[in-house]
């Protein structure tokens, strides 16, 4: 089902001063510029990587400086809770969730292998589900918080060699439609932000010669996440990606 357009609200990057975030996904593309974006506006930042040899990368290239840099492995929920805890001692209370964390990976239904599905299922969901419930309670505790995730526009177009990818980007929208209904007046909020192709380094080099003019540049995908997670307008909780926010 296709959402609603809604407008994507620009952000004041001085108002994230004293927020703190936890960030996954922030060894990708645009969980990087999320996390970067993030500390030039103040923030401080928990970073939830999934390997525990990237603490280290990951520490070298955003410094320590409001920064906490954790491992949690894709679908392992202790570890979830203890990063959590660790971002609440060493941060403060989090105040939101931004799961940049997720995949993509193409192929024709027979051809494709028997982990594909699977691998997709946790890439694009199961890992965002990990530190979701890691966070959700202190948020409802403190009556304060938003988890937003990254979906697909791609989501109710089908198409062909995308059906394992679409099908985890379908579940990951629904399970946030479902999540954002259940946290109905408890101040907590879940919202994913809604992306066609994203003008980044990556799909330069997979799509070479393609027209890159209707693609979504970064700086626009970041402000979504932003926008999502602390000014959210229109109908919610899928928040498609305009092009421009001008
Ligand atoms: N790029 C696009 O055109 C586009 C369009 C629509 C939606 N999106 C969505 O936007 C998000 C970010 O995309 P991107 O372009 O920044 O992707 P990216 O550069 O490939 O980064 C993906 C991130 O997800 C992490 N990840 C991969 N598999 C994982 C797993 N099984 N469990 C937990 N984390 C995992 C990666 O960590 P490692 O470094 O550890 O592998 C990396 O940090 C994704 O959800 C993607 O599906 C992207």
């Amino acid at each position: 089902m296709r959402e609603r357009a809604s407008p994507v609200m620009t952000q004041d990057p001085t108002s994230l001063s004293g927020k703190v975030l936890v960030v996954g996904g922030a060894s990708g593309q645009v969980g990087g510029a999320v996390v970067r974006y993030a500390l030039e506006a103040g923030a401080r930042v928990a970073i939830a990587v999934r390997k525990s040899w990237q603490v280290e990368k990951t520490t070298a290239q955003f410094g320590t400086k409001s920064v906490l840099v954790g491992c949690v492995p894709d679908v392992d929920g202790e570890a979830a809770a203890g990063f959590a805890k660790g971002a609440n001692d060493a941060l403060g209370p989090i105040d939101a969730l931004l799961c940049c964390n997720g995949a993509f990976a193409a192929s024709e239904i027979g051809r494709d292998s028997t982990g594909d599905l699977q691998d997709l299922m946790t890439a694009n969901l199961f890992a965002v589900a990990n530190l979701a419930r890691a966070m959700v309670g202190s948020m409802k505790q403190r009556r304060l918080g938003s988890i937003v995730c990254v979906g697909s526009a791609g989501v109710g177009l089908g198409g062909a060699g995308v059906a394992n990818y679409l099908a985890s980007k379908a579940a990951l929208h629904e399970w946030v439609r479902a999540l954002a209904a259940e946290l109905v007046g408890t101040g907590v909020r879940a919202a994913a932000i809604v992306p066609s192709t994203i003008d980044t380094p990556s799909n330069r080099a997979a799509m070479p010669g393609a027209d890159t003019s209707q693609w979504v540049p970064m700086d626009v995908v970041v402000r979504a996440m932003f926008a999502a997670a602390f000014a959210p307008v229109g109908s919610g909780p899928l928040y498609p990606v305009p092009r421009s926010t001008s």
